[in-house]
């Protein structure tokens, strides 16, 4: 009888820390040997050439979901997960998202119900919470982490989204309280309000006026007043899709004081810019999504904010509307901006552009790569040792990277269900060529090798970068004059 399940050989083992030439003997489904010379197993890969990643975590991403407007995204768990798992992300932390009225047990029991029969990798959930009463943030929250969903995202902008400070505050509290980690989409709902307004009065509604809409100086406002509630109750925090340098200073600002401020940026922030969006008539909608990619000089920075560790996640915010009436058109033909729906698809594209864009350019430590992809998402949202490691009693997800193969990005060969791929004609240098979720080959030689549904519900720990930062000893800040602790 062999002793594996499945032995990788010849390969480079590249996790956050290290790259070594060894073997990766596999049994029930998690890393059971490494080393040089393994004894055999049922099944032999030679990855010979070849980098051997742990398989991708993409913890922010929008599928099956139902927008605060009511459109359905065009990924369902089944097209997401395979999309996924084409460009190397064998873990998934997509959002169960409440619409104000709705209980959090409700919310997760029918996003479960679409995704256990669908999902070809392992997935967890963060929630969206819209609806923040004290029998929300009071009862159902404290049940729900108690359930493994140990992170959840609020909004400070959309109608139907958006909390006002005071409600925000009780959130924190509740967050600290329960050790989650809180995650916040950053944006001046009034600013945006205002100037969208104006604009729409002096009859500028094409596409491009979204990024003007969407100002950076919005962005800026909202992450530092996000961060200075955050540090009235000494809370942990992380400021998604981070997409200008006057937001990224905030965040390196309030690192620099010690506080734990995270931050996650996208891959439309790197590979798009706000010239994008002025496309001829209605092709800038395909670019439309919150907060917008900005100018190339800020594109730039954002870059080296994710080389220099001041961003903690690269996520792909995979938001996928079809360039037609169930998505991008659904208002009509020529809508103005305001009612394009906003996001841009990502999920197959997020590690391989990174990959050819930072890695194989120089630009970007292959170590850090991994880490941004795959280990800190593990690490923060609670799911690390078991994800993001190669390790022995990891579960073996993995992903052999060729990184010879180029592949020309189009939304033909992409696996998601969009009909546009705002990446088209992007050319990758490296892909991942076999994925691997849990001992199972998930993606070989261009085919899928799994069933829908093969993929499990992952209940996550508490994040061990949620604790609250208890600086604020023995009972009051003498700064302030306040103590967090008493809430
Ligand atoms: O434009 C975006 N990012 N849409 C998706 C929803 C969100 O706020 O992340
Ligand atoms: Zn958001
Ligand atoms: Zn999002």
């Amino acid at each position: 009888m062999q002793a594996y399940d499945l032995v990788i050989r010849n390969g480079h083992t590249v996790t956050h820390k290290e790259k070594i030439k060894q073997d990766i003997g596999i049994k029930d489904g998690k890393i059971a040997a490494l080393g040089e010379v393994l004894e055999e197993g049922v099944r032999e890969i030679d990855a010979e050439g070849k980098l051997i990643l742990p398989g991708g975590i993409d913890a922010h991403c929008h599928i099956e979901q139902k927008s605060s407007t009511g459109l359905m995204t065009a990924d369902d768990f089944y097209s997401g997960s395979v999309s996924a798992a084409f460009g190397g992300t064998t873990t998934l932390i997509p959002f169960a998202a409440q619409h104000r009225g709705q209980s959090l047990r409700e919310v997760v029991d029918d996003y479960m119900a679409c995704a256990a029969p669908k999902s070809v990798i392992d997935f967890g959930f963060h929630l969206i919470i819209s609806d923040a009463s004290d029998a929300i943030i009071g009862q159902e929250l404290p049940a729900m982490i108690e359930d493994g969903i140990t992170s959840f995202k609020i909004y400070m902008t959309y109608d139907n989204l958006k909390l006002d400070d005071y409600e925000i505050l009780n959130v924190l509290a509740a967050a600290r309280r329960e050790q989650a980690m809180v995650m916040v989409h950053a944006e001046n709902h009034d600013v945006i309000r205002w100037i969208t307004e104006k604009l729409l009065d002096q009859g500028h509604g094409e596409p491009k006026y979204h990024a003007i809409a969407h100002a950076s100086i919005a962005e800026k406002e909202a992450t530092h007043r996000a961060i200075s509630l955050a540090e009235l109750l000494d809370t942990p925090l992380l400021i998604v899709h981070v997409s200008s340098e006057s937001a990224l200073n905030e965040i390196r600002r309030a690192q620099e004081r010690g506080l734990k401020i995270y931050g996650e940026t996208c891959p439309q922030y790197l590979f798009l810019t706000i010239d994008d969006l002025d496309k001829d008539g209605m092709e800038g909608a395909k670019f439309c999504c919150s907060p917008p990619p900005r100018n190339k000089e800020n594109q730039d920075i954002i870059w080296e904010g994710l080389i220099d560790g001041s961003f903690s996640v690269f996520s792909s915010d995979h938001a996928p509307y079809r360039f037609d009436d169930t998505g991008k058109l659904s208002a009509g033909p020529n809508p103005t901006f305001k009612k394009i729906a906003n996001g841009v698809p990502g999920l197959e594209i997020r590690m391989p552009l990174l990959f050819s864009e930072g890695v194989q350019t120089g630009r970007m430590d292959i170590h850090r790569f991994v880490d941004v992809t795959t280990t800190i998402p593990a690490k923060k949202y609670g799911l690390y040792p078991r994800k993001g490691a190669i390790a022995v009693g990891s579960d073996a997800d993995l992903a052999i990277w060729d990184t010879e193969k180029q592949v020309t990005i189009t939304a033909d060969a992409l696996h998601d269900n969009m009909d546009y791929t705002p990446y088209e004609g992007m050319v990758s240098n490296g892909w991942p060529t076999t994925v691997i979720s849990r001992g199972r080959i998930v993606v070989e030689d261009e085919e899928l090798k799994v069933e829908r549904g093969s993929g499990i519900y992952l209940k996550r720990d508490r994040s061990e970068f949620a604790k609250p930062l208890e600086r604020r000893v023995p009972e009051m800040d003498p700064k302030t004059n306040f103590n967090a602790k008493l809430f």
